[in-house]
């Protein structure tokens, strides 16, 4: 009797199950996403103890399997994570539903060490004063008469280090070398501070930019790794989390109190610094100074890292394009003075192709995240639930042939080239936002793309009139995991002298 009432009661219970599942959207409407579960139960879990520092390679991998379609992860204590690498899909989520793709609480607790409630942090009306406030800087005036100045200068400071290391046949690490201009050249434009850091190339003098790289590597870990709170609590990484937190907080909060000092002593300037400093919170009161350090980090974040990882892969890439490299020589050589003004460099489109080209096969910004606000439909039919996390890799586009041919491996300048028939002008191609989202897109679009292309342009257009890089394989050159695209063991090169 009782062994009856058991089977009964477990028929009713595997009933129930079935009705539930059946009625489960994600069971309902998903059966064409691929689901790419390494191992069942665990489902991707493995991939993060396993495919932690090649993840790239990985999403690489599987927009070639899946072509583009839309596939879905899922990682036991994290959640599903719906990874979109179509024009298509990217324009949905970027764009036309934008209001409905956030960067969310998980995202904003993972960087808050780093970010804080800076741009890169926040969604809503906290990111649309910020916007307002940044965008100003960035117009044409500022960049011919300011900023185009400070880059010459400061890149002469680094042609001046490569001829040293030239001259004395020693090994230098390009990729430190680039943070460190970057960081110099970000600060002096957009907060009139000047580190000593191109010339001084002592390790002790980046302290700032370790410490950089460090807090962002761990906060990085915290998505999507399960682990990641057991490492902090447990294993040391908090304590260095905090130390490396501190290192950066008391640069930037001496950073504000320099311009407190200018202020005081009837300085006038006008630049990002004194923009931060005139906005007004909710209740029309001036920004704290925890306020003030997370923007200034945004910016250092956005102004420093990308633009030297760009130059720094683009140099790794180019030692192995020679005939991208003669292309650019010989376009600089025609085009440029070797103290270039801002219309010369506006008018490099071999150099500029070059930036683009980089940017597709080491994107900055590997990848992003967001979280959906609500329940959805992609209009590829996939249901998205609240909170799940919707990531895309501008990495694995950049290599996938579905969107740039059976050529995509190789680097070729022509690929971001448009020849007038009529005319035979050379112009630089104006590719979709949404199948080439390394500058992100719609209303989130990186504002400070225009500068980082005149500031990247420049910096190469001078740095390869004089010289020719040799990588060095030691330290092998590989990319880290990080919020951006570093190279985890840096980049030593053998520099050598040329004469265009
Ligand atoms: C090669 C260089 C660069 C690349 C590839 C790049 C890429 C990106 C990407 C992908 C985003 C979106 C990030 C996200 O919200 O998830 C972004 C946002 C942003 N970028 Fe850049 N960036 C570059 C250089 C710069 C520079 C030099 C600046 C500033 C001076 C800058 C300022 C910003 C700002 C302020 C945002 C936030 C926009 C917003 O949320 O509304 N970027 N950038």
């Amino acid at each position: 009797m009782l062994d009856k009432r058991l089977v009964a009661a477990v028929a009713l219970y595997s009933l129930y199950l079935l009705y539930k599942r059946s009625k489960d959207p994600y069971v309902k409407y998903n059966k064409h996403v691929p689901k790419a579960w390494t191992i069942p139960v665990v489902k991707n879990l493995t991939d993060v103890l396993f495919h932690y520092w090649d993840s790239d390679e990985q999403a690489v991998k599987r927009a070639r399997q899946y072509g583009g379609k839309t596939w879905v992860g899922e990682i036991p204590g994290v959640g599903k994570m719906f990874h979109l690498e179509s024009p298509e899909m990217i324009e949905f989520m970027l764009k036309d539903q934008f209001e409905m793709f956030i960067k969310g609480d998980y995202l904003h607790w993972a960087l808050e060490p780093v970010m804080g409630n800076g741009i890169f942090n926040v969604d809503g009306q906290a990111w649309k004063v910020q916007r307002k406030a940044i965008s100003n800087i960035f117009h044409v005036k500022n960049f011919r008469d300011f900023f185009m100045h400070i880059f010459v200068e400061h890149t002469e400071k680094v042609l001046c280090v490569l001829g040293k290391a030239a001259d004395s046949g020693k090994e230098l690490d390009f990729h430190d070398l680039m943070h460190r201009f970057t960081l110099k050249t970000f600060s002096k434009i957009a907060f009139g501070y000047d580190f000593d850091l191109v010339e001084n190339t002592d390790p002790e003098s980046n302290r700032f930019g370790k410490a950089f790289n460090r807090a962002q590597a761990i906060a990085a870990r915290r998505v999507g790794t399960p682990t990641a709170w057991f490492e902090e609590r447990f294993l040391g990484v908090g304590k260095e989390l905090e130390d490396s937190v501190a290192i950066l907080d008391e640069t930037v909060y001496k950073v504000i109190e320099a311009r407190r000092q200018d202020i005081a002593a009837g300085k006038q300037t006008d630049d990002l610094l004194d923009r931060f400093m005139r906005l007004k919170d909710d209740d029309g009161n001036q920004l704290s100074d925890v306020m003030l350090r997370d923007l200034v980090m945004n910016m250092l974040v956005a102004g420093r890292d990308t633009t030297a990882e760009a130059l720094s892969w683009l140099i790794y890439l180019l030692a192995d394009a020679p005939k991208a490299k003669e292309q650019i020589r010989n376009e600089v050589a025609e085009m440029c003075s070797a103290r270039p003004d801002y219309n010369e460099i506006q008018n490099l489109k071999y150099t500029h192709a070059a930036i683009l080209e980089g940017q597709r096969l080491h994107p900055s910004v590997p990848h992003d995240v967001k979280e959906a606000k609500e329940d959805l439909f992609l209009p590829d039919g996939t249901f998205i639930g609240k909170g799940d996390a919707v990531v895309w890799s501008n990495y694995a586009m950049g290599r996938a042939p579905y969107l740039w041919g059976d050529d995509v491996d190789e680097f070729k300048l022509e690929r971001f080239l448009v020849t007038d028939p009529e005319t035979g002008n050379l112009s630089v191609k104006n590719e979709s936002q949404y199948k080439f989202p390394v500058f992100n897109a719609g209303p989130r679009v990186c504002l400070g793309m225009n500068m980082a292309i005149l500031e990247g342009k420049t910096t190469l257009a001078m740095m390869l009139r004089e010289f020719d890089f040799e990588i060095m394989p030691n330290p092998p050159v590989v990319g880290d995991r990080n919020i951006t695209h570093l190279m985890r063991w840096g980049m030593n090169v053998k520099v050598k002298r040329i004469q265009v």
